[in-house]
This record gives C-alpha cells, sequence and structure tokens, in this order.
C-alpha cells in the first residue's frame, strides 16, 4: 500500500451524469450527516499509521474536497506526517480559484482538475448543468499562480459525448506544463447508466492523438501508476491515457481508499470495505489500527477489472461502491 486516498465528503456542487446523475441524487437524496463522518483528527489518525506502514502518496477527493471550506486545516496537518512525499487533491475546479493559495499555503502540493470538455455547452451538460467553463479555468490558473503543480486535468471521455472534443482540449494544453489524462467511462457504482457502447478504448483514442501529432511512449513514474504516460514529440509536453476498462491494471495496484464514513476499500469496483469509524471511536491505538491495515492489505485479492464481465456490469447485477463516496 503505497497511495491512500481520501475522501472527506460525499457531497457535491456538480451533478456529472457518469458519477452523481441528478435523477439519482436529487434535492431529497440524504447524503452523510456530519457526526457520520469522520472528524480530522481520525482521517490523521488513519494516515499517520499507513504513512507508517509505507503510504507516501495521499490524495484528497470526494464527493467534492473543497465543499469542505475549513479543508486547509486537514492538509496543514497531512503534510506534517513523517514519510509522505506527495500529497495531492482531485478537484472539480469550481471553488478552485479563491481557494488556490490558501491550500498550498498549508502544505498542499499539487491539484488534479477535473475537465471533461473545453465547449462550454458540452462540458455544462457533462458537469449536470452546475459548472463554468470559465470559472474552471480560472480555478486551474490560480493553481499554477499558487505552484500547486504538476496540474493534471482528467478528462472522462464518453463516446459520443465529449469525444469529439477531445484534440481541441488537448490543443489548448499543450505547452503549459499541464497534463491531461483521459480516461475510459468506468462502470463503478450502480447508478450512473454505464454501457460498453459509451466506452471509448484508449487505443483508440491514442490512435486518434497520434494521427494529429506524433507521441511517444514514457515509463511509468513509479511502480502502480494507473496512467499509461505518452510525450509529444515535438516538446509539448505529457498525455496519458487510463483504461481500466479496456487494459486492466489489478496487478500492480497499490491504492487503498477510504470513504468519507471512515470504510476503507482496497479496490475502486469493491462492494464491501472494512469499518474502521468504530475502531477509531472505540478509541484504538496506532498499533492496533496498523495491525488491522496491514491484515486488511495483506489479505486482499481484489482484481475486478480483470475478471470484468461487461454483460454483468451492463446489466448492473454487481453490487459496487459508488465512486463519489470513494472519490476515483
Ligand atoms: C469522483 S471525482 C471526486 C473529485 C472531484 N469531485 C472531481 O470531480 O474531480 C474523482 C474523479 O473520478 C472521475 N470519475 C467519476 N465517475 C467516473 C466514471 N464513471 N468513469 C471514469 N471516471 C469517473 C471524475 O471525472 C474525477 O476526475
Ligand atoms: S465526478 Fe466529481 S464533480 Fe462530478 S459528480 Fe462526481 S464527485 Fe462531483
Amino acid at each position: 500500500m503505497h497511495d491512500l486516498r481520501i475522501s472527506v465528503l460525499d457531497q457535491c456542487n456538480f451533478r456529472c451524469p457518469y458519477c452523481m446523475p441528478e435523477t439519482e441524487f436529487h434535492a431529497d437524496f440524504e447524503f452523510l450527516r456530519r457526526q457520520e463522518r469522520l472528524s480530522y483528527d481520525e482521517i490523521l489518525q488513519v494516515a499517520r499509521v499507513a504513512a507508517g506502514l509505507g503510504v507516501s502518496k495521499l490524495r484528497l477527493t470526494g464527493g467534492e474536497p473543497l465543499l469542505d471550506k475549513k479543508i486547509t486545516r486537514l492538509i496543514a496537518g497531512l503534510a506534517e506526517l513523517p514519510g509522505v512525499d506527495d500529497l495531492a487533491l482531485t478537484t472539480n475546479g469550481m471553488l478552485l480559484a479563491p481557494m488556490a493559495e490558501r491550500l498550498a499555503a498549508a502544505g498542499l502540493h499539487r491539484v488534479t482538475v477535473s475537465l471533461d470538455s473545453l465547449d462550454e455547452e458540452i462540458f455544462r451538460r457533462m458537469s449536470g448543468g452546475r459548472g463554468d467553463l470559465a470559472t474552471v479555468l480560472e480555478g486551474i490558473a490560480a493553481a499554477e499562480s499558487a505552484g500547486l503543480q504538476p496540474i493534471k486535468i482528467n478528462v472522462v471521455v464518453q463516446h459520443g459525448v465529449n469525444d469529439h472534443t477531445v484534440l481541441d482540449l488537448l490543443d489548448h494544453f499543450r505547452g503549459t506544463g499541464h497534463i491531461v489524462r483521459l480516461i475510459e467511462f468506468m462502470d463503478v457504482g450502480n447508478r450512473n447508466g454505464w454501457r460498453l457502447d459509451q466506452v471509448v478504448p484508449s487505443r483508440v483514442l491514442l490512435e486518434t492523438v497520434r494521427a494529429r501529432w506524433p507521441l511517444r511512449r514514457a515509463d511509468k513514474n513509479y511502480p502502480g501508476e494507473v496512467a499509461r504516460r505518452y510525450k509529444y514529440l515535438d516538446g509539448e509536453g505529457e498525455i496519458g491515457f487510463i483504461s481500466s476498462v479496456t487494459e486492466p491494471f489489478c496487478g500492480d495496484c497499490s491504492r487503498a481508499r477510504l470513504s468519507a464514513d471512515g470504510v476503507l476499500y482496497t479496490c475502486l469496483f469493491a462492494n464491501k470495505g472494512t469499518d474502521l469509524r468504530e475502531l477509531l471511536r472505540n478509541h484504538a491505538d496506532d498499533e492496533e489500527l496498523a495491525d488491522v491495515l496491514s491484515r486488511i492489505w495483506l489479505q486482499r485479492a481484489d482484481r475486478y477489472s480483470e475478471l470484468r464481465r461487461p454483460e454483468l456490469a451492463e446489466a448492473h447485477v454487481l453490487r459496487k461502491v459508488e465512486m463519489y463516496r470513494i472519490g476515483g
């Protein structure tokens, strides 16, 4: 376990149809109440113990982590943990501009911003009618000025929805130092109406990109990195492909995910995890928690992506944890 993703809250200001469709996540939907969510002290204890067991990368995610106005306090605590050399946050970018300086000052190293299209209308649709493109672009610029780099831009590609706008988006970010990552539409959760025919395989996208700009393959930055990296031959930067549907990468996965209510999942596609909240609220000490974490990790045998059967995924008969609860 090298990489821990911490979902700080399950709420979101967007309703991306591939993640939290409005029809399911409507005004009456009950999100976690404050007392159901882990406190900062509880999150810090899990992160501290995980760091002691070898985790060096932490990522704050959600739902939308920047809806938590006090998140800089949590970041400051995480930034002090020995052994953590990478502290990142994934956001939809809507609230990033006014917070970027404070996030950096608190000790955040870098951000990943999700941005599916530079076509205003398509972007708006893919945020469930909530996103404003100019605001997200301002957020990215503010993150750059604050030094929250390298900035990654996550793009979920859906056939017939935004796939025809991918080249424009790549063109916009070429030469900026920001790394665009093209992500296959995944069958996470049970509510996003996933269909195989909406997945654009990375190899198809790669050919499309290559036809416009020659690319060369780049090595992994570290074992377990999920994005397949490519560099533009003309030196204008790097892009990545995340292909968990068509080219699963379970074998060297080194990630664990902590939901906002304290359940630890060892796979993005898991249907159950281990509840740490009870343990934390019963005042488990670091040693007890370390035992539990090691046991969970040593016993894991997840390889959902490798065993995926599209017909089962499409029929929605598998129960899986929702993406907005564990943050991608
Ligand atoms: C769940 S979000 C949480 C953080 C933040 N709200 C955001 O959107 O960046 C984390 C990442 O998961 C991605 N994601 C959500 N649902 C997905 C799906 N069905 N397939 C692929 N990626 C998905 C999002 O695009 C985002 O980049
Ligand atoms: S992908 Fe992120 S921004 Fe979109 S609904 Fe899910 S949590 Fe919210």
